[in-house]
C-alpha cells in the first residue's frame, strides 16, 4: 500500500486557492492514502474566535466535497487538517475521508499549541483508530503538538493503529527527535505532513519548518522532504507487519508494560 504527504505552504485566508492545489495533488497522487497538513485548507494564525469564525466549516460541506468525491472515485483515504466548527465551538481537526463515506470523521487536536488555546476548543472525542476493512487498515490521527505527548501515540498504537497520520504545522525542529521514537516503541507507521512557509498576523513571524516524514515502525526515515520545499513524499507500508509487537521468543512490546508502575 502507498501512502503520500503532501508539503506545502498554504495561503492564510485563501480557501478557493489552497483547495484548488489541494485537489489537482488529491486527483494526481496515485496512493491509497494521501496527507495534508494541519489547517491546509485556511493557514494557520487567526487573529480571534470572530476571525476563526469566518473561516470554520463542518465535515460534511460542500468545501470538502470534491475531496469526498476524489476518495470515492478513486478509492483514496484523503486526510485533511481544517478548522471544524461545531455549533459556538471550534475544534483544530483533521478531516478523514474514506472511499466509503460512512467512514468519514474528524479527529480534534487533543493539545492546543500557544495561542491555539484561546480560539480552539480541547478535543472531546478521544484518541480514535479507524479499521477501514477495504483496506485492512488501522488509521490512527494526531496532530501536531500533540506529538510532545507521547501518550497520544501510545494510545492510538494500544488501540491498533498500523499507522498514524500527523497534519502539522511545526514551528520547531526538534519534533524529529521524537517522532521516530513513536513509531519504533509502538511499531507503528507514522506520517508526519508539515507545512512550509511564514504567517505574520498576530505582530510574530511564524516559521514553518517543512521536513515532512513518513517513518517505518523500526523507526527508520522511509521518505523525507527538504525544510522549504512544495513536494510530495511517498513510501509503501505493510500494516500488517506492525500488528505483531513481539520482537523475539520472549518480549512482546504492549504485554511486557508493568502499568501498575505508570502514572
Ligand atoms: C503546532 O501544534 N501547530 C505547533
Amino acid at each position: 500500500m502507498k501512502i503520500s504527504v503532501v508539503q506545502f505552504c498554504p495561503i492564510f485566508g485563501d480557501i478557493e486557492s489552497n483547495k484548488k492545489k489541494m485537489i489537482q495533488y488529491a486527483q494526481n497522487i496515485d496512493s491509497s492514502i494521501i496527507i495534508f497538513p494541519e489547517l491546509a485548507l485556511t493557514g494557520y494564525d487567526f487573529k480571534n474566535k470572530e476571525e476563526l469564525s469566518q473561516y470554520a466549516f463542518d465535515i460534511n460541506s460542500e468545501i470538502l466535497s470534491e475531496f469526498r468525491d476524489i476518495a470515492n472515485n478513486s478509492d483514496k483515504i484523503i486526510v485533511i487538517g481544517f478548522p471544524e466548527k461545531e455549533g459556538n465551538n471550534y475544534f483544530n481537526s483533521a478531516a478523514l475521508i474514506f472511499p466509503d463515506e460512512k467512514f468519514n470523521t474528524t479527529y480534534r487536536k487533543t493539545h492546543l499549541f500557544y495561542r491555539e488555546r484561546f480560539i480552539f476548543a480541547e478535543n472531546n472525542k478521544g484518541f480514535f483508530v479507524v479499521h477501514y476493512p477495504d483496506f485492512d487498515l488501522n488509521l490512527g490521527t494526531m496532530i501536531c503538538y500533540d506529538w510532545r505527548f507521547p501518550e497520544a501515540a501510545r494510545t492510538l498504537a494500544l488501540k491498533g493503529a498500523d499507522i498514524i497520520a500527523c497534519p502539522s504545522n511545526l514551528v520547531t525542529t526538534v519534533w524529529d527527535i521524537s517522532m521516530p521514537s513513536r513509531a519504533l516503541e509502538n511499531k507503528i507507521y507514522l506520517a508526519v505532513a508539515n507545512r512550509t512557509g511564514t504567517e505574520n498576523r498576530n505582530g510574530e513571524n511564524l516559521i514553518f519548518n517543512g521536513s515532512s516524514k513518513i517513518y517505518s515502525y523500526n523507526g527508520t526515515i522511509l521518505s523525507q522532504a527538504n525544510y522549504d520545499n512544495e513536494i510530495v513524499i511517498s513510501a509503501d507500508i505493510e500494516p500488517k507487519q506492525t500488528r505483531n509487537k513481539s520482537f523475539n521468543e520472549f518480549n512482546n512490546i504492549f504485554t511486557d508494560r508493568r502499568i501498575q508502575f505508570y502514572l
